[in-house]
Protein backbone atom coordinates (compact mmCIF):
# COMPACT_ATOMS: atom_id res chain seq x y z
CA UNK A 1 0.00 0.00 0.00
CA UNK A 2 1.13 3.60 -1.25
CA UNK A 3 0.79 6.44 1.01
CA UNK A 4 -2.18 8.78 0.99
CA UNK A 5 -1.90 12.24 0.52
CA UNK A 6 -2.66 14.93 2.71
CA UNK A 7 -5.86 16.93 3.43
CA UNK A 8 -4.56 20.56 3.77
CA UNK A 9 -1.96 22.44 2.84
CA UNK A 10 -0.19 23.16 -0.88
CA UNK A 11 0.98 20.40 -3.31
CA UNK A 12 3.30 20.92 -5.69
CA UNK A 13 3.21 19.04 -8.50
CA UNK A 14 6.01 18.54 -11.59
CA UNK A 15 5.72 16.62 -14.60
CA UNK A 16 9.45 15.29 -16.04
CA UNK A 17 10.53 17.89 -18.06
CA UNK A 18 10.72 17.25 -22.19
CA UNK A 19 14.06 17.58 -24.10
CA UNK A 20 13.76 20.59 -26.29
CA UNK A 21 14.74 18.70 -29.67
CA UNK A 22 11.76 16.44 -30.03
CA UNK A 23 7.85 16.71 -30.20
CA UNK A 24 5.94 15.03 -27.40
CA UNK A 25 4.32 11.68 -28.43
CA UNK A 26 1.97 8.99 -26.62
CA UNK A 27 4.70 7.76 -24.35
CA UNK A 28 5.22 11.33 -23.25
CA UNK A 29 1.18 11.75 -22.45
CA UNK A 30 0.87 8.04 -20.45
CA UNK A 31 4.06 8.17 -18.21
CA UNK A 32 4.05 11.24 -17.25
CA UNK A 33 1.66 14.35 -18.11
CA UNK A 34 -1.83 12.91 -18.35
CA UNK A 35 -1.13 10.71 -15.05
CA UNK A 36 0.05 14.59 -13.16
CA UNK A 37 -2.69 16.81 -14.97
CA UNK A 38 -5.40 14.03 -13.17
CA UNK A 39 -3.81 14.68 -9.82
CA UNK A 40 -3.98 18.30 -10.33
CA UNK A 41 -7.66 18.60 -11.74
CA UNK A 42 -8.62 16.83 -8.63
CA UNK A 43 -6.87 18.58 -6.33
CA UNK A 44 -8.48 21.86 -7.43
CA UNK A 45 -11.51 20.45 -7.71
CA UNK A 46 -11.35 19.03 -3.51
CA UNK A 47 -10.90 22.62 -2.80
CA UNK A 48 -6.62 22.14 -1.88
CA UNK A 49 -4.06 24.45 -3.65
CA UNK A 50 -2.04 23.07 -5.62
CA UNK A 51 0.45 24.29 -8.68
CA UNK A 52 1.29 22.10 -11.47
CA UNK A 53 4.92 22.95 -13.52
CA UNK A 54 7.23 22.07 -16.33
CA UNK A 55 9.38 23.37 -18.03
CA UNK A 56 11.43 22.54 -21.15
CA UNK A 57 14.72 20.89 -20.69
CA UNK A 58 16.81 22.81 -23.01
CA UNK A 59 20.58 21.85 -22.54
CA UNK A 60 22.16 18.96 -23.28
CA UNK A 61 24.60 17.92 -27.07
CA UNK A 62 21.76 16.47 -28.63
CA UNK A 63 19.88 20.17 -28.70
CA UNK A 64 23.00 21.50 -29.25
CA UNK A 65 23.25 19.62 -32.32
CA UNK A 66 20.04 19.63 -33.33
CA UNK A 67 20.32 23.88 -33.31
CA UNK A 68 23.64 23.50 -35.01
CA UNK A 69 22.08 21.39 -37.85
CA UNK A 70 18.99 24.20 -38.71
CA UNK A 71 21.09 27.66 -38.44
CA UNK A 72 19.87 28.73 -36.02
CA UNK A 73 21.19 30.21 -32.05
CA UNK A 74 20.17 27.59 -29.30
CA UNK A 75 18.65 29.73 -27.45
CA UNK A 76 15.88 30.80 -30.58
CA UNK A 77 15.80 26.39 -31.16
CA UNK A 78 14.53 25.97 -27.45
CA UNK A 79 12.41 28.79 -27.43
CA UNK A 80 10.53 27.92 -30.31
CA UNK A 81 10.40 24.05 -28.78
CA UNK A 82 9.08 25.29 -25.88
CA UNK A 83 6.07 26.78 -27.59
CA UNK A 84 5.40 23.59 -29.04
CA UNK A 85 5.32 22.06 -25.89
CA UNK A 86 2.91 24.42 -24.66
CA UNK A 87 0.57 23.62 -27.63
CA UNK A 88 0.66 20.15 -27.57
CA UNK A 89 -0.23 19.90 -23.86
CA UNK A 90 -2.89 22.42 -24.11
CA UNK A 91 -4.34 20.42 -27.05
CA UNK A 92 -5.13 17.76 -24.73
CA UNK A 93 -6.40 19.96 -21.75
CA UNK A 94 -3.10 19.33 -19.98
CA UNK A 95 -2.47 22.61 -17.89
CA UNK A 96 0.08 24.40 -16.50
CA UNK A 97 0.60 27.23 -13.58
CA UNK A 98 4.16 27.67 -15.15
CA UNK A 99 5.88 25.80 -18.35
CA UNK A 100 8.97 27.32 -17.85
CA UNK A 101 12.54 26.53 -19.33
CA UNK A 102 15.99 24.86 -17.75
CA UNK A 103 17.23 27.53 -19.60
CA UNK A 104 16.00 30.71 -18.21
CA UNK A 105 18.27 33.14 -16.38
CA UNK A 106 16.16 32.48 -12.79
CA UNK A 107 17.22 28.53 -13.06
CA UNK A 108 20.85 29.69 -13.89
CA UNK A 109 21.26 31.51 -10.76
CA UNK A 110 19.51 29.12 -8.87
CA UNK A 111 21.95 26.26 -10.30
CA UNK A 112 24.87 28.02 -9.45
CA UNK A 113 24.05 28.51 -5.84
CA UNK A 114 23.17 24.67 -5.49
CA UNK A 115 26.49 24.17 -7.24
CA UNK A 116 28.56 26.43 -4.77
CA UNK A 117 26.64 24.96 -1.53
CA UNK A 118 27.50 21.44 -2.76
CA UNK A 119 30.95 22.57 -3.40
CA UNK A 120 31.48 24.39 -0.18
CA UNK A 121 30.07 21.12 1.38
CA UNK A 122 32.69 19.34 -0.03
CA UNK A 123 30.84 17.43 -2.19
CA UNK A 124 32.01 18.29 -5.62
CA UNK A 125 35.71 17.33 -6.48
CA UNK A 126 37.96 17.69 -9.93
CA UNK A 127 39.69 14.73 -11.66
CA UNK A 128 41.51 14.97 -15.10
CA UNK A 129 40.02 12.71 -18.05
CA UNK A 130 40.83 11.66 -21.31
CA UNK A 131 37.94 13.39 -23.63
CA UNK A 132 37.30 13.18 -27.26
CA UNK A 133 38.90 16.29 -28.81
CA UNK A 134 38.40 17.10 -32.74
CA UNK A 135 41.85 18.88 -33.88
CA UNK A 136 39.59 20.10 -37.11
CA UNK A 137 36.52 21.66 -34.85
CA UNK A 138 38.90 22.49 -32.15
CA UNK A 139 35.87 21.24 -30.25
CA UNK A 140 36.12 18.65 -27.00
CA UNK A 141 33.43 16.05 -28.24
CA UNK A 142 31.28 14.94 -25.38
CA UNK A 143 28.28 12.42 -25.76
CA UNK A 144 26.25 12.60 -28.46
CA UNK A 145 29.52 14.64 -30.38
CA UNK A 146 30.69 11.11 -31.12
CA UNK A 147 29.24 8.70 -33.10
CA UNK A 148 30.82 4.72 -33.44
CA UNK A 149 30.05 1.20 -33.49
CA UNK A 150 28.70 -0.23 -30.30
CA UNK A 151 31.19 -2.11 -28.51
CA UNK A 152 28.56 -4.88 -27.58
CA UNK A 153 26.48 -5.43 -30.62
CA UNK A 154 28.35 -3.86 -33.12
CA UNK A 155 25.67 -1.52 -34.58
CA UNK A 156 26.89 1.38 -36.66
CA UNK A 157 26.38 4.41 -36.19
CA UNK A 158 25.33 5.37 -32.45
CA UNK A 159 26.32 7.92 -29.95
CA UNK A 160 28.93 7.53 -27.55
CA UNK A 161 26.84 7.37 -24.75
CA UNK A 162 24.68 4.25 -25.40
CA UNK A 163 23.41 1.93 -28.35
CA UNK A 164 19.52 2.55 -29.70
CA UNK A 165 19.97 -1.45 -30.72
CA UNK A 166 21.02 -3.16 -27.87
CA UNK A 167 19.81 -0.43 -25.10
CA UNK A 168 23.19 -0.41 -23.71
CA UNK A 169 25.17 2.54 -21.96
CA UNK A 170 28.77 3.30 -21.93
CA UNK A 171 31.18 5.64 -21.46
CA UNK A 172 32.78 7.60 -24.28
CA UNK A 173 35.76 5.99 -24.47
CA UNK A 174 34.38 2.68 -25.14
CA UNK A 175 32.81 3.23 -28.75
CA UNK A 176 34.54 1.96 -31.88
CA UNK A 177 35.74 3.62 -34.44
CA UNK A 178 34.63 6.79 -33.20
CA UNK A 179 34.23 9.89 -35.65
CA UNK A 180 33.28 13.40 -34.61
CA UNK A 181 29.33 14.03 -35.40
CA UNK A 182 30.20 17.42 -36.90
CA UNK A 183 32.93 16.81 -39.59
CA UNK A 184 32.86 13.29 -39.47
CA UNK A 185 36.73 13.52 -39.00
CA UNK A 186 38.71 10.79 -36.23
CA UNK A 187 38.88 12.44 -32.89
CA UNK A 188 41.77 12.13 -30.45
CA UNK A 189 42.23 12.41 -26.58
CA UNK A 190 42.82 15.08 -24.67
CA UNK A 191 43.25 15.30 -21.12
CA UNK A 192 40.45 18.17 -19.20
CA UNK A 193 39.67 18.40 -16.20
CA UNK A 194 36.33 17.92 -15.23
CA UNK A 195 34.09 18.01 -12.34
CA UNK A 196 32.73 15.42 -10.03
CA UNK A 197 29.15 14.95 -7.67
CA UNK A 198 30.19 12.74 -5.02
CA UNK A 199 27.07 10.31 -5.53
CA UNK A 200 28.69 7.53 -3.47
CA UNK A 201 28.72 9.56 -0.25
CA UNK A 202 25.03 9.53 -0.12
CA UNK A 203 24.67 5.64 0.01
CA UNK A 204 23.48 5.44 3.30
CA UNK A 205 21.80 8.46 3.43
CA UNK A 206 19.97 7.15 0.50
CA UNK A 207 18.90 4.02 1.55
CA UNK A 208 17.32 5.52 4.99
CA UNK A 209 15.38 7.82 3.45
CA UNK A 210 14.34 5.22 0.26
CA UNK A 211 13.17 3.19 3.18
CA UNK A 212 11.13 5.57 5.30
CA UNK A 213 9.43 6.59 2.64
CA UNK A 214 6.50 5.20 2.53
CA UNK A 215 4.80 6.67 -0.51
CA UNK A 216 7.53 5.08 -2.64
CA UNK A 217 6.06 2.21 -5.10
CA UNK A 218 7.84 -0.63 -4.14
CA UNK A 219 8.51 -1.93 -7.52
CA UNK A 220 11.30 1.36 -8.23
CA UNK A 221 12.64 1.20 -4.26
CA UNK A 222 13.67 -1.98 -4.22
CA UNK A 223 15.75 -1.97 -7.72
CA UNK A 224 17.17 1.19 -6.52
CA UNK A 225 18.19 -0.19 -3.35
CA UNK A 226 19.74 -3.06 -4.81
CA UNK A 227 21.62 -0.38 -7.53
CA UNK A 228 22.65 1.06 -4.16
CA UNK A 229 24.19 -2.24 -2.73
CA UNK A 230 26.07 -2.46 -6.20
CA UNK A 231 27.83 0.37 -5.18
CA UNK A 232 27.32 4.14 -6.58
CA UNK A 233 29.56 5.78 -8.88
CA UNK A 234 30.30 9.46 -8.83
CA UNK A 235 28.56 11.81 -11.25
CA UNK A 236 30.69 13.72 -14.24
CA UNK A 237 28.84 17.36 -13.87
CA UNK A 238 30.87 19.64 -16.76
CA UNK A 239 31.20 19.82 -20.21
CA UNK A 240 33.36 21.41 -22.48
CA UNK A 241 30.76 23.18 -24.43
CA UNK A 242 29.22 26.22 -23.90
CA UNK A 243 25.57 25.82 -24.10
CA UNK A 244 24.73 25.31 -20.16
CA UNK A 245 25.08 26.57 -16.93
CA UNK A 246 28.82 28.11 -15.87
CA UNK A 247 30.13 26.57 -13.57
CA UNK A 248 30.87 29.56 -11.29
CA UNK A 249 34.30 28.84 -10.36
CA UNK A 250 37.35 31.26 -12.13
CA UNK A 251 39.16 28.09 -13.02
CA UNK A 252 36.48 26.60 -14.50
CA UNK A 253 36.26 29.12 -17.83
CA UNK A 254 34.84 27.27 -20.91
CA UNK A 255 32.72 24.67 -19.24
CA UNK A 256 29.23 24.08 -18.25
CA UNK A 257 27.46 21.81 -16.00
CA UNK A 258 25.71 18.67 -17.16
CA UNK A 259 22.39 18.82 -18.14
CA UNK A 260 21.25 16.51 -15.47
CA UNK A 261 22.98 19.08 -12.74
CA UNK A 262 20.59 22.17 -13.40
CA UNK A 263 17.48 20.52 -15.58
CA UNK A 264 15.53 18.94 -12.17
CA UNK A 265 16.78 22.35 -10.19
CA UNK A 266 14.08 23.76 -12.68
CA UNK A 267 11.32 22.23 -10.72
CA UNK A 268 12.09 24.48 -7.25
CA UNK A 269 13.39 27.71 -9.24
CA UNK A 270 9.63 27.28 -11.37
CA UNK A 271 7.80 26.64 -8.56
CA UNK A 272 9.24 29.19 -6.41
CA UNK A 273 8.66 31.38 -9.42
CA UNK A 274 4.84 30.62 -9.59
CA UNK A 275 4.51 30.97 -5.52
CA UNK A 276 6.12 34.23 -5.85
CA UNK A 277 3.35 35.85 -7.91
CA UNK A 278 1.09 35.48 -4.67
CA UNK A 279 3.66 36.44 -2.60
CA UNK A 280 5.22 33.64 -1.05
CA UNK A 281 8.83 32.71 -1.63
CA UNK A 282 11.14 30.42 -0.55
CA UNK A 283 12.50 27.10 0.80
CA UNK A 284 9.67 27.86 3.21
CA UNK A 285 7.11 26.97 0.61
CA UNK A 286 8.94 24.30 -0.77
CA UNK A 287 9.38 22.49 2.31
CA UNK A 288 5.59 23.40 3.48
CA UNK A 289 4.00 21.88 0.21
CA UNK A 290 3.95 18.44 -0.35
CA UNK A 291 5.91 17.65 -3.83
CA UNK A 292 4.84 15.38 -6.28
CA UNK A 293 7.55 14.33 -9.28
CA UNK A 294 5.66 12.28 -12.15
CA UNK A 295 7.92 10.67 -14.05
CA UNK A 296 8.66 7.42 -16.50
CA UNK A 297 10.46 4.31 -15.67
CA UNK A 298 13.52 5.70 -18.04
CA UNK A 299 14.45 8.13 -15.18
CA UNK A 300 14.47 6.17 -12.36
CA UNK A 301 18.02 6.52 -11.04
CA UNK A 302 17.64 10.34 -11.80
CA UNK A 303 15.09 11.02 -9.47
CA UNK A 304 15.42 8.17 -6.61
CA UNK A 305 19.49 8.61 -6.35
CA UNK A 306 21.12 12.06 -7.81
CA UNK A 307 18.32 14.64 -7.12
CA UNK A 308 17.78 13.39 -3.21
CA UNK A 309 21.45 13.37 -2.92
CA UNK A 310 21.84 16.60 -4.74
CA UNK A 311 18.93 17.91 -2.07
CA UNK A 312 20.60 16.28 0.56
CA UNK A 313 24.13 17.52 -0.23
CA UNK A 314 22.74 21.13 -0.42
CA UNK A 315 20.70 20.72 2.94
CA UNK A 316 17.63 22.95 2.78
CA UNK A 317 15.20 22.00 0.37
CA UNK A 318 13.18 18.89 0.87
CA UNK A 319 12.99 15.70 -0.60
CA UNK A 320 10.04 14.38 -2.82
CA UNK A 321 6.93 12.81 -0.95
CA UNK A 322 5.76 11.03 -4.08
CA UNK A 323 7.94 9.77 -7.11
CA UNK A 324 5.02 8.64 -9.26
CA UNK A 325 6.50 6.23 -12.07
CA UNK A 326 5.00 4.40 -14.84
CA UNK A 327 6.06 2.33 -17.29
CA UNK A 328 7.06 2.69 -21.02
CA UNK A 329 3.88 2.69 -24.02
CA UNK A 330 3.90 0.45 -27.09
CA UNK A 331 2.44 1.14 -29.90
CA UNK A 332 0.52 -1.93 -31.65
CA UNK A 333 2.80 -4.04 -29.43
CA UNK A 334 6.10 -2.71 -30.03
CA UNK A 335 8.59 -0.07 -28.46
CA UNK A 336 8.25 3.27 -29.81
CA UNK A 337 10.80 4.23 -32.24
CA UNK A 338 11.28 7.72 -33.60
CA UNK A 339 14.03 6.95 -36.16
CA UNK A 340 11.99 4.15 -37.51
CA UNK A 341 8.90 6.73 -37.12
CA UNK A 342 6.92 3.86 -35.06
CA UNK A 343 5.75 6.90 -32.92
CA UNK A 344 2.16 8.56 -32.49
CA UNK A 345 3.01 12.33 -31.88
CA UNK A 346 0.12 14.50 -29.73
CA UNK A 347 0.25 16.59 -33.17
CA UNK A 348 -1.30 14.00 -35.27
CA UNK A 349 -3.22 12.52 -32.42
CA UNK A 350 -4.96 15.25 -31.87
CA UNK A 351 -6.00 15.85 -35.59
CA UNK A 352 -7.94 12.49 -35.35
CA UNK A 353 -9.97 12.10 -32.52
CA UNK A 354 -10.98 14.59 -29.24
CA UNK A 355 -8.26 14.95 -26.26
CA UNK A 356 -11.06 13.33 -24.14
CA UNK A 357 -10.90 10.04 -26.56
CA UNK A 358 -7.38 9.76 -25.24
CA UNK A 359 -7.41 11.03 -22.01
CA UNK A 360 -9.77 8.01 -21.59
CA UNK A 361 -7.99 5.42 -22.86
CA UNK A 362 -4.71 6.09 -21.61
CA UNK A 363 -6.15 6.17 -18.20
CA UNK A 364 -8.21 3.15 -18.27
CA UNK A 365 -4.98 1.60 -19.18
CA UNK A 366 -2.28 2.53 -17.24
CA UNK A 367 -1.98 1.36 -13.93
CA UNK A 368 0.14 2.93 -11.19
CA UNK A 369 2.97 0.97 -11.68
CA UNK A 370 6.11 0.33 -13.99
CA UNK A 371 4.53 -2.38 -16.50
CA UNK A 372 4.79 -1.69 -19.87
CA UNK A 373 1.46 -0.56 -21.78
CA UNK A 374 -0.23 -0.70 -24.99
CA UNK A 375 -1.91 1.10 -26.98
CA UNK A 376 -3.63 -0.28 -29.62
CA UNK A 377 -5.73 0.68 -32.14
CA UNK A 378 -8.90 -2.30 -32.25
CA UNK A 379 -8.70 -1.65 -28.22
CA UNK A 380 -8.88 2.02 -28.78
CA UNK A 381 -12.11 1.96 -30.89
CA UNK A 382 -13.61 -0.65 -28.82
CA UNK A 383 -13.03 0.92 -25.28
CA UNK A 384 -14.08 4.61 -26.87
CA UNK A 385 -17.43 2.82 -28.78
CA UNK A 386 -18.25 0.45 -25.84
CA UNK A 387 -17.48 2.33 -22.69
CA UNK A 388 -17.50 6.25 -23.69
CA UNK A 389 -20.07 6.16 -25.96
CA UNK A 390 -22.38 2.98 -24.91
CA UNK A 391 -22.17 3.92 -21.30
CA UNK A 392 -21.57 7.42 -20.64
CA UNK A 393 -22.35 9.37 -23.87
CA UNK A 394 -25.41 7.38 -23.98
CA UNK A 395 -27.03 7.78 -20.69
CA UNK A 396 -26.26 11.76 -20.66
CA UNK A 397 -28.26 11.79 -23.95
CA UNK A 398 -30.75 10.02 -23.24
CA UNK A 399 -31.90 11.90 -19.79
CA UNK A 400 -31.43 14.92 -21.76
CA UNK A 401 -33.39 14.42 -24.77
CA UNK A 402 -36.20 12.96 -22.99
CA UNK A 403 -35.91 16.72 -21.13
CA UNK A 404 -36.03 18.37 -23.84
CA UNK A 405 -38.64 16.17 -26.16
CA UNK A 406 -41.25 15.61 -22.82
CA UNK A 407 -40.73 18.32 -21.18
CA UNK A 408 -39.95 21.24 -23.57
CA UNK A 409 -36.16 21.79 -22.15
CA UNK A 410 -37.42 21.87 -18.61
CA UNK A 411 -36.66 19.85 -15.81
CA UNK A 412 -39.18 18.11 -13.59
CA UNK A 413 -39.77 19.68 -10.54
CA UNK A 414 -38.14 17.13 -7.66
CA UNK A 415 -39.96 14.77 -5.46
CA UNK A 416 -39.07 12.63 -2.92
CA UNK A 417 -37.01 9.84 -3.59
CA UNK A 418 -38.28 6.56 -3.77
CA UNK A 419 -36.38 3.03 -3.35
CA UNK A 420 -34.65 3.16 -6.43
CA UNK A 421 -33.15 6.76 -6.18
CA UNK A 422 -32.56 6.11 -2.46
CA UNK A 423 -30.54 3.02 -3.24
CA UNK A 424 -28.84 5.22 -6.36
CA UNK A 425 -27.87 7.81 -3.85
CA UNK A 426 -26.13 5.33 -1.65
CA UNK A 427 -24.20 3.99 -4.53
CA UNK A 428 -23.23 7.90 -5.53
CA UNK A 429 -21.78 8.43 -2.37
CA UNK A 430 -20.03 5.23 -1.96
CA UNK A 431 -18.72 6.00 -5.47
CA UNK A 432 -17.61 9.75 -5.15
CA UNK A 433 -16.14 8.49 -1.93
CA UNK A 434 -14.15 5.39 -3.34
CA UNK A 435 -13.25 7.41 -6.83
CA UNK A 436 -11.55 9.97 -4.53
CA UNK A 437 -9.65 7.71 -2.66
CA UNK A 438 -8.48 5.77 -5.44
CA UNK A 439 -7.16 8.84 -7.19
CA UNK A 440 -5.51 9.84 -3.85
CA UNK A 441 -3.71 6.60 -3.54
CA UNK A 442 -2.56 6.71 -7.46
CA UNK A 443 -4.79 4.43 -9.49
CA UNK A 444 -6.78 6.59 -11.47
CA UNK A 445 -7.60 3.85 -13.50
CA UNK A 446 -9.25 2.42 -10.95
CA UNK A 447 -10.49 5.49 -9.89
CA UNK A 448 -12.24 5.73 -13.50
CA UNK A 449 -13.10 2.47 -13.76
CA UNK A 450 -15.06 3.03 -10.00
CA UNK A 451 -17.17 6.08 -12.19
CA UNK A 452 -17.74 4.58 -14.91
CA UNK A 453 -19.60 1.50 -12.70
CA UNK A 454 -21.71 3.83 -11.31
CA UNK A 455 -22.70 5.35 -15.12
CA UNK A 456 -23.57 1.70 -15.93
CA UNK A 457 -26.07 2.12 -12.89
CA UNK A 458 -27.39 5.00 -13.74
CA UNK A 459 -28.31 3.44 -17.41
CA UNK A 460 -30.31 0.57 -15.58
CA UNK A 461 -31.68 2.86 -13.29
CA UNK A 462 -33.71 4.80 -16.49
CA UNK A 463 -33.58 1.55 -18.52
CA UNK A 464 -35.40 0.04 -15.50
CA UNK A 465 -37.91 3.32 -14.77
CA UNK A 466 -38.79 3.12 -18.62
CA UNK A 467 -39.86 6.91 -18.55
CA UNK A 468 -41.17 6.53 -22.41
CA UNK A 469 -43.80 4.37 -20.83
CA UNK A 470 -45.41 7.30 -19.72
CA UNK A 471 -46.12 6.14 -15.63
CA UNK A 472 -46.79 8.21 -12.78
CA UNK A 473 -43.31 8.05 -11.88
CA UNK A 474 -41.81 9.14 -15.04
CA UNK A 475 -41.07 12.67 -13.67
CA UNK A 476 -39.18 11.72 -10.62
CA UNK A 477 -36.83 9.37 -13.17
CA UNK A 478 -36.26 11.94 -15.27
CA UNK A 479 -35.21 14.70 -12.43
CA UNK A 480 -32.87 12.11 -10.48
CA UNK A 481 -31.39 11.12 -13.99
CA UNK A 482 -30.47 14.83 -14.58
CA UNK A 483 -28.70 14.92 -11.04
CA UNK A 484 -26.98 11.31 -11.61
CA UNK A 485 -26.11 13.47 -14.97
CA UNK A 486 -24.89 16.21 -13.17
CA UNK A 487 -22.76 14.18 -10.67
CA UNK A 488 -21.30 11.96 -13.42
CA UNK A 489 -19.65 15.05 -14.68
CA UNK A 490 -17.94 16.31 -11.80
CA UNK A 491 -16.48 12.78 -10.79
CA UNK A 492 -15.30 12.60 -14.79
CA UNK A 493 -14.01 16.26 -14.74
CA UNK A 494 -10.66 15.36 -13.81
CA UNK A 495 -9.95 12.79 -16.27
CA UNK A 496 -12.64 14.23 -19.56
CA UNK A 497 -11.91 18.06 -18.74
CA UNK A 498 -13.87 19.07 -22.08
CA UNK A 499 -16.59 16.48 -22.14
CA UNK A 500 -17.96 16.71 -18.93
CA UNK A 501 -17.76 20.37 -18.81
CA UNK A 502 -19.93 19.95 -22.04
CA UNK A 503 -22.90 18.32 -20.66
CA UNK A 504 -22.77 19.99 -17.73
CA UNK A 505 -23.35 22.87 -20.21
CA UNK A 506 -26.03 21.16 -21.66
CA UNK A 507 -27.51 21.00 -17.98
CA UNK A 508 -28.05 24.62 -18.04
CA UNK A 509 -25.64 25.33 -15.40
CA UNK A 510 -24.35 28.70 -16.26
CA UNK A 511 -20.64 28.41 -13.74
CA UNK A 512 -18.31 25.75 -14.13
CA UNK A 513 -17.80 22.83 -12.39
CA UNK A 514 -15.24 23.91 -11.04
CA UNK A 515 -16.91 26.83 -9.17
CA UNK A 516 -19.31 23.69 -7.22
CA UNK A 517 -16.43 21.40 -6.24
CA UNK A 518 -16.16 17.58 -5.83
CA UNK A 519 -18.19 17.56 -3.07
CA UNK A 520 -21.19 18.61 -4.65
CA UNK A 521 -21.33 15.38 -6.45
CA UNK A 522 -22.89 13.89 -3.26
CA UNK A 523 -25.57 16.11 -3.52
CA UNK A 524 -28.78 17.18 -5.96
CA UNK A 525 -27.13 20.10 -8.13
CA UNK A 526 -29.85 20.16 -10.96
CA UNK A 527 -33.02 22.22 -9.61
CA UNK A 528 -36.56 21.72 -9.93
CA UNK A 529 -37.68 23.46 -13.39
CA UNK A 530 -34.06 23.92 -14.36
CA UNK A 531 -33.77 25.12 -17.95
CA UNK A 532 -31.94 22.80 -20.17
CA UNK A 533 -29.69 23.42 -23.32
CA UNK A 534 -30.16 21.90 -26.82
CA UNK A 535 -28.79 17.88 -26.02
CA UNK A 536 -25.87 17.06 -28.18
CA UNK A 537 -24.04 13.51 -28.40
CA UNK A 538 -21.21 14.01 -26.49
CA UNK A 539 -19.19 11.73 -28.22
CA UNK A 540 -19.43 9.82 -31.50
CA UNK A 541 -18.44 5.90 -32.45
CA UNK A 542 -15.08 5.27 -33.83
CA UNK A 543 -15.07 3.37 -37.17
CA UNK A 544 -13.41 0.07 -38.15
CA UNK A 545 -12.30 1.79 -41.64
CA UNK A 546 -10.55 4.57 -39.51
CA UNK A 547 -8.98 2.44 -37.25
CA UNK A 548 -7.74 0.90 -40.63
CA UNK A 549 -6.08 4.23 -41.77
CA UNK A 550 -4.71 4.92 -38.26
CA UNK A 551 -2.66 1.66 -38.76
CA UNK A 552 -1.71 2.12 -42.10
CA UNK A 553 -0.48 5.13 -41.25
CA UNK A 554 2.39 3.18 -39.09
CA UNK A 555 5.10 1.77 -41.17
CA UNK A 556 4.75 -1.36 -43.38
CA UNK A 557 0.92 -0.66 -42.67
CA UNK A 558 1.27 -0.97 -38.72
CA UNK A 559 2.77 -5.09 -39.10
CA UNK A 560 6.31 -4.00 -39.18
CA UNK A 561 8.01 -7.08 -37.82
CA UNK A 562 10.63 -5.41 -35.47
CA UNK A 563 14.63 -6.82 -36.06
CA UNK A 564 15.20 -7.39 -32.38
N1 LIG B 1 14.57 15.63 -20.14
C1 LIG B 1 14.61 14.42 -19.38
C2 LIG B 1 14.11 13.26 -20.21
O1 LIG B 1 13.33 13.44 -21.08
C3 LIG B 1 13.80 14.51 -18.14
C4 LIG B 1 14.22 15.57 -17.22
S1 LIG B 1 13.27 15.54 -15.84
C5 LIG B 1 14.03 16.59 -14.77
O2 LIG B 1 14.47 12.12 -19.98
F1 LIG B 1 13.32 17.45 -14.38
F2 LIG B 1 14.50 15.96 -13.80
F3 LIG B 1 14.79 17.36 -15.31
ZN1 LIG C 1 35.28 17.25 -36.23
Amino acid sequence: MVGKLKKKGNTIITAALPYANADLHLGHITSTYLPADILYRYLKLTGRTAVHVCASDDYGTPILIAAEKEGVKPSDYVAERNKRFKEDLSSLKIEYDIFDQTSSAENAKFVQYFFTKLNENRYVYVADVDQFYCEYDKKFLPDRYVKGTCPYCGTKDQYSDGCENCGRTFGPTQILDPHCAICGRTPVFKKSTHYFFKLSAFAAKLERWLRSNKNLQPEPRNYVLNWIKDGLQDWDISRDIDWGVPIPLEEAKGKVLYGWFDNHLCYITSSLKQAKKSGKAGVRYWNGSTIYHFIGKDIVYHHYLFLPSMRIGEGEYKLPDFIPTRGYLLIQGRKISKSRNWVINVRDFVQWYPADYLRFYLTRITPYAQTDLNFDWDEFREKINNELVANVGNFVYRALVFVKNKHGYVVPRRTAPGREERSMLTSLKRTATETASLVEEGHYDRALKSTLEFSTKCNQYFQHGAPWEGRRDEPRTIHYSCNFVASLSILLHPFLPSSSEEAWRQLGFIRPIAKYGWEAAKTLNVKSAQRIREPKPLFRKVEEAEISRRKEALPSGGTEISVA
